[in-house]
């Protein structure tokens, strides 16, 4: 989440701001008739108006929130600014918030920076619960990311990890220093992706796409003024965010209008180039084919295309960097990782990895497994938010609260993992306990029981 606001501005803005927060303050112990108390989590003693916002300050949100939940127990209550937030941290937790009562934590929360950039077409992340949001899930799991479709981009993947090796052996020999690997691994990730998402190298408008989307994490929706004070209209007034998000967003449909033209144009009859689908053709063969009563409208296609892009760069190219940093502090592991990679090698009479050897390395998978428990790259996954009342380890989370399941403690509970803190991908040579929650110790899927193709 970027943060747009000094504190010292907060403190200065608190007086003008603090009369909706009253109100909230007055009505969030009650039940919506008045009632009897409810019961909320615990959770730290809050500042008048900024709430807890200055713990954030003393380091890394995921650890500050699991040393708060060390204190005040794995189901807290906490406020930024005027957003009461639910922060779970513990298995159990994350499992009452995931599993058991996955419909009511479906939907994310949509604040006044949120709405203005997505102006009602969602995509898959963040579209509410209900039809639509049922009907991208299908598009998501049956077309884009079924296994035929994942298989079809089986020579983009292997076409860049060939450009990727050549990258790592041209910097080493030219480098009299370290081969920065970081950047190489993320180029290797983005350009895949991209390949994936809108197709050939050739295409006019990638590279103003990739330079869009490598700009759009330091713009996106976060901890702006209007965001932490969403009853505020003077947050709305003194923030830059509005006036920077609507910019941008102007850019980036025109970018986006253009490359998808492009495919509808390279689509029509008489076109005589023969290409593997990407995920703007599959779309827009969707767009014709779905049920009308939920169309797929243009605008959902760009914040599908934005969606998968956001979800699997990231995430691919940190698990990719922690793996090889956790292997280089780990000698051991290494030499155990590269003696069945040789060994699966030479079986297949192979000289280069293909994804045909990948289902033989064991070994490898429990790296990645225990990569995922220590390094989950969204420490605290995507926020939920509650859309009907419901009880989480006996407290009460009322609807329109705001929950975060925090990961990153999450898979360093020292209630269910031996040595938390120690990488030891052996681990899960005895464990039936995945990363993806088929048992309880690490973190679950999406919601609505679907998953992260991770
Ligand atoms: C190592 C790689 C990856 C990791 C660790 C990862 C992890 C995650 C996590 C933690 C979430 C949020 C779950 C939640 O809040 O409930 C998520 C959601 C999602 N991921 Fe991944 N992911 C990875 C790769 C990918 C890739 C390659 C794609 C697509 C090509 C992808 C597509 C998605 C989508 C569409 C969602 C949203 C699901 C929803 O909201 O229902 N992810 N992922």
């Amino acid at each position: 989440m970027a943060a747009e606001l000094p504190l010292y501005l907060l403190l200065l803005l608190a007086p003008l701001l603090a009369a909706p927060l009253f109100l909230l303050l007055v009505t969030t112990r009650r039940t919506p008739r008045g009632g009897a108390r409810l019961r909320l989590p615990p959770g730290p003693w809050a500042l008048p108006v900024i709430g807890h916002l200055h713990l954030l300050a003393r380091g890394l949100p995921h650890r500050v929130m699991r040393d708060l939940a060390r204190r005040h127990g794995p189901l807290m209550l906490l406020r930024f600014g005027e957003v009461p937030v639910v922060v779970a941290s513990s298995p159990a937790a994350a499992r009452e918030v995931m599993r058991t009562h996955d419909a009511a934590f479906a939907s994310r929360p949509i604040g006044p920076m949120s709405r203005l950039w997505f102006q009602g077409s969602e995509g898959i992340i963040f579209a509410p619960y209900g039809d639509d949001w049922r009907q991208l899930r299908r598009v998501c799991t049956q077309e884009l990311l079924s296994a035929r479709c994942v298989q079809s981009f089986r020579p983009v993947r292997e076409d860049e990890l060939r450009r990727l090796l050549r990258s790592v052996a041209s910097a080493a020999a030219a480098a009299a220093g370290p081969v920065n690997l970081t950047a190489l691994i993320s180029t290797y990730i983005a350009d895949s992706t991209v390949r994936a998402i809108i197709g050939s190298r050739q295409l006019k408008d990638r590279d103003a796409y990739l330079r869009m989307l490598e700009g759009l994490f330091g713009i996106m929706p976060g901890m702006s003024l209007p965001d932490l004070f969403p009853s505020s209209r003077l947050a709305m007034l003194v923030s830059r965010a509005p006036a920077r998000i609507q910019a941008y967003r102007r850019s980036m449909r025109q970018i986006m209008d253009g490359i998808i033209q492009e495919h509808r144009d390279r689509a029509a009859p008489g076109d005589a180039e023969e290409e593997e689908d990407d995920f703007v053709d599959v779309l827009l063969r969707l767009q014709k084919e779905v049920d009308s009563q939920f169309p797929l409208t243009t605008e959902n296609i760009k914040t599908v295309m934005l969606d998968i892009f956001g979800a699997s760069t990231e995430t691919s190219a940190t698990t990719l960097d922690w793996a090889m940093a956790e292997l280089l502090r780990n000698p051991g592991a290494m030499e155990k990782a590269q003696h069945e990679v040789r060994e699966a090698l030479a079986a297949a009479g192979h000289s280069t990895v293909t994804e045909d050897s990948l289902a033989n390395l064991h070994y490898l998978r429990f790296v990645i497994k225990e990569t995922l428990r220590l390094h989950p790259p969204a420490t605290m996954l995507v926020p939920r938010q509650c859309q009907s009342p419901c009880q989480v380890l006996g407290f009460d989370v009322p609807a329109g609260m705001t929950v975060i399941v925090n990961a990153w403690a999450v898979g360093r509970d020292p209630a269910h993992w031996d040595e938390p803190e120690r990488f030891a991908p052996e681990r899960f040579e005895t464990s039936a306990k995945d990363f993806r929650g088929r048992t309880s110790s690490s973190y679950p899927s999406a919601p609505g029981g679907g998953s992260a193709p991770a």
